[in-house]
């Protein structure tokens, strides 16, 4: 299998990680809480969610009268149209129902609706959700899927992670509201950091580079070490856990407008880090390796890791950038050339080689060019 063959049937395997109830509550609840009427009279898609598995779906149902919803919509993918094949076996509930299709269930993606007490029980809730056979196979680039995102006011889910891109384009694009999963690490994409730069997208309330457990199809390979770990949180059987997910939204929340408590650079270099801030060779800016000790009377630019963006109020700092090769932002103060790449990489490890210095911030320690991690480039606000 080619390279890039491999890597995309390791993304889709991650594209079968399916969301616990409880993640979903809890997130949902922060939005509540800093405004109760945040999904009152709102028409929300759930673009890839089966009800059998999403729970994003049986939560948005159960509670559809609680949030005042207008209409929850939630279409799946057909399984024949899935990268990562698992053994799949319609439900009962749609074997049993009368417009079962041996053909649709497989080769078509599902559309559910819920607007009304449909079962007459009194209430709206999962049961009254209604069903039918898409057209086509429910990818969410079809002109079916379009159709109905443009129809609502918002959109939630986990998508699929190896389409994550797509999907944010895909959303933003047609301008609506949203809450997603995704990775930590998308956070640097080309197409995601200009959004958060620009306060268009935020980091979620809860759970962001904590562990999320995902439950996955029945007799999934689960690397072990996750295994334990979702078993230590309560989760056993077939579970796995990602380190690394987090929430992105447009949607605001209380823990955004809380500022960060911090001490003065003086203070941090004197219980803190013990030694003076360092400030990068090809940056107009000082290195922060931990977002505890960003100084808050430093009024210059500041290199933070992509962990600060958990803690981003926007009241607070101004994003001016990120430390990437291309220098998007304007603030590289230096390129290094290819020779210095090479000069570095010898300098530091003793053998031939290139030191990529111009993807990152780079700091003089001991007389060498050191790499640091990927950093965000930050501003206290006036
Ligand atoms: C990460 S899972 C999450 C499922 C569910 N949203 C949840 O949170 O439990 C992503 C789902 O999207 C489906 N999917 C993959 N590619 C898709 C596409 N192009 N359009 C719609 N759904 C897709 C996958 O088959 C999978 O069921």
């Amino acid at each position: 299998m080619a390279n890039s063959n491999l890597t995309n049937a390791k993304n889709a395997k991650n594209d079968e990680f399916y969301t616990q109830y409880h993640d979903i509550q809890k997130e949902i609840e922060a939005y509540l809480e800093f405004n109760p009427s945040v999904f009152k009279g709102k028409t929300i898609l759930m673009p890839c969610d089966d009800p059998e598995w999403s729970n994003f779906t049986k939560f948005f149902a159960q509670n559809f009268e609680r949030f005042g919803l207008k209409k929850l919509i939630s279409t799946s993918y057909a399984p024949d149209s899935k990268i990562h094949k698992s053994a799949y076996q319609p439900t009962l509930f749609e074997t049993t129902n009368p417009q079962f299709d041996e053909k649709k269930t497989v080769k078509n993606g599902k559309i559910f609706t819920l607007t009304s007490d449909k079962s007459g029980d009194g209430k709206i809730d999962v049961d009254d959700l209604e069903w039918q056979y898409l057209q086509g196979d429910g990818n969410f680039n079809s002109k079916e899927i379009i159709k109905l995102r443009d129809e609502a006011d918002m959109i939630i889910t986990n998508p699929p992670f190896s389409l994550f891109r797509e999907f944010v384009a895909w959303i933003i694009e047609a301008n609506k509201q949203f809450l997603i999963i995704g990775n930590m690490n998308a956070i640097t994409y080309k197409e995601v950091f200009p959004l958060i730069k620009e306060n268009e997208m935020w980091l979620g309330a809860t759970g962001n580079g904590n562990d999320m457990v995902f439950a996955v199809p029945k007799g999934s390979e689960i690397n072990e070490n996750d295994r334990q770990k979702a078993a230590r949180l309560g989760y056993v059987g077939d579970f796995t856990r990602l380190g690394n997910s987090c929430w992105f939204t447009n949607i605001d929340h209380g823990r955004r407008h809380k500022p960060l408590e911090l001490m003065t650079k003086e203070e941090i270099v004197k219980y803190g880090t013990k030694k003076e801030f360092e400030k990068y060779d090809n940056y107009d800016a000082i290195e922060v390796s931990f977002v505890k000790f960003i100084p808050s009377d430093y009024e210059g630019v500041m290199g933070v890791p992509i962990s600060f963006l958990d803690k981003y109020s926007p009241e607070q700092f101004e994003i001016v950038g990120m430390c990437e090769n291309e220098d998007l932002y304007n603030f590289k103060t230096k390129v290094y050339t290819t020779d210095e790449c090479k000069q570095a990489y010898l300098d530091k490890f003793g053998k031939k080689g290139t030191y990529d210095l111009n993807a990152s911030g780079v700091v003089l320690r001991d007389g060498l060019l050191e790499k640091v991690y990927q950093r965000i480039l930050i501003k206290h606000k006036k």
